[in-house]
């Protein structure tokens, strides 16, 4: 197989772009090693992942290759998990639990408390109004308690609370229905919750736009709360829905020193570097706006790729965990959002399922 392709290579040579990718698959299936592998003195290597996408045997070929932590992309959050009441929809995230427990990899769970996909019925009452804060709080008690302990000692980590922090600047807390009806006490009563459900699982606060100064001193003030009023938390995610325009290194390690300064752990959970710049408002495809992605394009991911890891790697005390949203260009929620139908070019991975330049960026150290 190494000698066809190489032979392979060597005649289309002068196709550059090509030939990389030749080599890079040569290498990557002749020596069988994954990210994970080459991270191994360092921390997990992560994946978010759907059900389907671990029945694919390509798929699953690869996360088995590369990833030694996954992430239920979407099966244990609360709408999904808990779409009534009384009913729990437990196959989706056992699923991904099963397959983990028999691979030896890692499990994240994600998320437990969030402002966006929760069920409906979680702040309706019986007569159709909204519920008050003690009924709210009981829910969310019965919701963590009962997710936490299926899966007590097989998730290793719960991010606990999601994007409580608002976007605008010169608020602080997201005008949440949670925050509308609880206050911030909901932060607080939902690390207190899990941490009772599994005393030895690590729990984070995660959110994203972490390395804008002016958000992460409103999250550092947030975590600063928490720490100082004792709440069980472990660690900040930093969701790093990046791009080829920020963070910078400066700003990344900023972030980092700033947020370990109170004893906490870091994990990167949702890393995926965009080729174009952050929009926060879903839009549709103007007319004319087409997506390519260009050697010029492949090159500046690969350096942005290659400056985020040196800093993860320098940092390797304080970062306990590294995971990517989604395994390759194939599928990714960006192309979705914001602009609905522009393709995106976000991972290691080309849509061929092939290690890009950017993978090799963040393997050769
Ligand atoms: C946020 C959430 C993730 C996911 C992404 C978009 O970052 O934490 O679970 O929904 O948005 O895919």
């Amino acid at each position: 197989m190494f000698k066809k392709i190489k032979k392979q290579a060597l005649i289309v040579a002068t196709v550059s772009g090509l030939l990389t990718s030749l080599q890079a698959d040569a290498q990557s299936s002749s020596q069988g090693k994954g990210l994970k592998d080459y991270y191994q003195s360092y921390f997990p290597i992560g994946v978010a992942v759907s059900p389907a996408s671990l029945k694919d045997t390509a798929l699953r070929a690869l996360i088995l290759q590369q990833f030694n932590s996954l992430t239920p992309e979407n099966a244990m959050k609360m709408g999904p998990i808990h779409p009534q009441e009384n009913r729990y929809y437990w196959d989706n995230a056992d699923a991904i639990v099963a397959f983990a427990g028999a691979n030896g990899l890692k499990v994240r769970g994600h998320n437990l408390c969030w402002h966006e996909q929760t069920p409906a019925w979680m702040f309706i009452g019986e007569d159709g109004k909204r519920v008050s804060k003690e009924i709210l709080l009981k829910r969310l008690k019965d919701h963590i308690q009962t997710v936490v302990g299926r899966y007590k000692g097989k998730i290793y980590a719960w991010d606990v609370v999601n994007e409580a922090v608002d976007d605008d600047s010169t608020k602080f807390l997201r005008n949440s229905t949670w925050y509308k009806i609880c206050g911030e006490d909901y932060i607080y009563e939902a690390f207190k919750y899990a941490h009772e459900a599994d005393p030895n699982a690590v729990l984070f606060y995660n959110d994203y736009n972490t390395e804008r100064p002016e958000k992460r001193e409103r999250i550092y003030r947030l975590l600063k709360k928490l720490v100082d009023a004792k709440i069980p938390i472990g660690g900040v995610g930093l969701q790093a829905h990046w791009s080829l325009y920020e963070p910078s290194q400066k700003e990344l390690i900023a972030t980092i020193e700033k947020f370990a300064s109170l004893g906490l752990k870091v994990q990167i959970t949702e890393l995926d570097m965009s080729v174009y710049p952050w929009e926060k408002q879903s839009r549709a495809l103007h007319a004319g706006e087409s997506a390519e992605f260009t050697p010029l394009l492949d090159q500046k991911q690969a350096d942005q790729y290659r400056m985020v890891f040196e800093v993860f790697r320098k940092y390797k005390d304080v970062i306990t965990g590294v995971t990517f949203w989604n395994i390759s260009d194939k599928h990714t929620w960006l192309d979705e959002y914001p602009v609905r139908g522009r393709k995106n070019y976000p991972l290691l991975f080309d849509q061929q399922n092939h290690p890009k330049k950017a993978y090799w960026e963040v393997t050769r150290f």
